[in-house]
């Protein structure tokens, strides 16, 4: 089955063909960052007029590179949730419009049951499996029994990782988004130079807290008295990036070992990480797990990623009805 999947829940207007749930024959991403970055954040409105702009030449995009037409589409698989709703509805009706017009199916897709799922385009992978995900709106851990069937294990009390990398980053003037910058930074840096706080690591619960981490970054550069200067900058990013990873791998194996389970998905624009993609390595070793992160093309937002439930719910014959609607904050639980 031949999808056409589209993804535009934040600030990013993506579209993808995906042939049987398996095959990326395109990925195409328009990235919106250059507008919102002079505001040090995504600006919701902005996002939404961007989207309605770039949808047409992202879907034209992806049908050329892929060498089809809209003919040979077979179903679409679009994010429905959870994102900025003005966002969302963009790629949504757009979607719906062309299933209209072609009387095809169309279903809605979890927008982190994408990013869980993406492995499956470039891996073979077994359920049951646990999922970290790990993004600018999410940090969660879902033990994952199938396609469709996730239960929440554990979850960020307050700021998600993506939002404590994005925050750090702008305290330390690096600008929007941060992750990838502090992640460069802390390749250069000494990670036990400054020890910053490893919130809920020895909870026995598998929640998360990192507003506290982002609070000591703070603190720590105001007791300096001055701007840190470029070698202060590398071992604060490096001790920061320390933190966060150490709890998300103590966190995540916890989950694992209490689960039973020795496949670990980690998943999400943060899994781009070098320092986390590392630590994990380490900690499959120790515990004789099997860590699997996708590609970095398939970490960040990205429309490919919505094939493989996608195929699924359109082959299981879960056409959405005309009037399904986007969904701002949406549990995995029980989707
Ligand atoms: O999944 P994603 O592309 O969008 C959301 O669904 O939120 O994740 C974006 C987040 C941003 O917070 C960005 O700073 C972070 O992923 N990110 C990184 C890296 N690359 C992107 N965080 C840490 N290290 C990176 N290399
Ligand atoms: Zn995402």
């Amino acid at each position: 089955m031949l999808v056409l999947c589209i993804e535009t829940s934040c600030d990013e207007t993506s579209a993808a063909l995906v042939r049987d749930g398996r095959q990326i024959l395109s990925n195409i991403v328009a990235s919106q960052i250059d507008v919102h970055a002079r505001y040090g954040g995504v600006v919701p409105e902005l996002a939404s007029r961007k989207h309605l702009e770039a949808i047409p030449l992202v879907i034209d995009e992806a049908l050329r590179v892929a060498d089809c037409t809209l003919a040979d589409v077979e179903g679409l698989a679009l994010t429905r949730g959870p994102g900025l709703i003005g966002a969302l509805l963009v790629g949504l009706s757009t979607g719906k419009a062309l299933a209209l017009a072609r009387a095809i199916p169309a279903v809605g897709v979890h927008h982190i049951e994408g990013h869980i799922l993406a492995p499956l385009l470039e891996t073979k992978l077994e359920f049951p499996f646990l999922a970290l995900a790990v993004s600018g709106g999410h940090t969660h851990l879902y033990r994952v029994d199938g396609i469709g069937s996730y239960t929440t294990l554990g979850r960020t009390l307050d700021d998600a990782v993506g939002e404590a990398f994005d925050k750090v980053a702008k305290l330390l003037g690096l600008g929007y988004p941060g992750g990838a910058k502090i992640d460069a930074l802390a390749s250069e840096g000494d990670p036990d130079a400054i020890r910053f706080p490893r919130p809920l690591l020895h909870k026995a619960n598998l929640n998360f807290s990192f507003s506290g981490i982002k609070t000591a970054v703070l603190n720590y550069v105001k007791g300096l008295g001055h701007e840190p200067g470029p070698e202060e900058l590398r071992d604060i990013a490096a001790g920061f990036q320390a933190a966060v990873v150490e709890v998300l791998g103590s966190k995540a194996f916890k989950a694992a070992e209490q689960q039973r389970l020795t496949q670990i998905v980690v998943a999400g624009g943060v899994a781009c990480n070098s320092g986390l993609r590392r630590h994990f390595a380490e900690l499959a070793d120790l515990h004789g797990c099997r860590v699997v992160f996708p590609s970095p093309a398939l970490c960040g937002d990205n429309a490919a990623m919505l094939g493989v439930a996608g195929d699924f719910y359109l082959r299981r014959g879960d056409a959405c009805q005309a009037d399904m609607n986007a969904v701002s904050n949406w549990p995995m639980d029980n989707i």
